[in-house]
């Protein structure tokens, strides 16, 4: 791999999507984890939908609309939503990715996260997991006003890193973001952190790891 940069998902790959329902277990009770996975279902849903539709609302009010069917489907008192947005806000790493991005930044490439999320919530989250010393961009769609997987997002770091698509590796646990970034021209790594079976969306990824970890061998 001829790697200049490393662009990585944000949800679901460096934060945990299912963090902000496990931490109001507890309140929940056993149905936190098909709530959480429907929540982020209907969320990304939303976003394919609207940019479809062409009525772009940002990553937060699709966040928030796509928890309030979520609440009502699990029955769910309303009462707790404000809770679960605000741990949305500050979602835990997964456990390796600190480590590993200050072993990558010591190497020389370019590292940024490319998402669905609007450069608030990007901020935040690397803020409040202290990460934030580690990326040269935090890319976010808002700068071009339509969701992943619209080749314009991909376009990003290649513009603004002035080098070819296939000079960058891309890391997602989402199996069609990597189909996304692959089909673009990226090397599309797959994080298959649970085991999944990968989509058939005519791309398969350059490499499959189960967490970032096994990146450092490969790269
Ligand atoms: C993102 C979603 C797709 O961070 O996980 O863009």
């Amino acid at each position: 791999m001829n790697t200049k940069a490393i662009v990585f998902d944000a949800y679901g790959t460096l934060f945990d999507v299912n963090s902000a329902a496990e931490k109001c277990k507890d309140k929940i009770g056993d149905k936190w984890e098909g709530f959480a996975n429907f929540w982020r279902t209907t969320q990304l849903e939303y976003t394919w939908l609207r940019s479809l539709m062409k009525r772009h609302k940002d990553f937060w009010k699709v966040t928030e609309e796509s928890l309030d069917k979520s609440m009502k489907v699990f029955n769910i008192d309303m009462s707790m939503k404000k809770d679960l947005l605000n741990l949305y806000k500050v979602l835990s790493p997964y456990p390796e990715v600190k480590e590993i991005l200050g072993k990558l930044k010591e190497k020389s490439f370019k590292l940024a996260i490319l998402s669905n999320g609007t450069p608030e919530l990007l901020s935040e989250l690397v803020k409040s997991n202290k990460l934030d010393n580690l990326f040269d961009d935090l890319f976010s769609i808002e700068s071009v006003g339509i969701y992943k997987p619209d080749s314009k997002v991909y376009d990003m770091p290649v513009k603004k890193y002035k080098i070819n698509s296939s000079e960058i590796t891309f890391l997602s646990a989402n199996t069609w973001d990597v189909s996304g970034g692959g089909n673009y021209g990226y090397n599309s790594i797959w994080v298959n952190r649970n085991k999944a079976i990968f989509d058939n969306l005519d791309f398969k990824p350059k490499d499959e790891i189960s967490d970032l970890t096994q990146l450092l061998k490969i790269i």
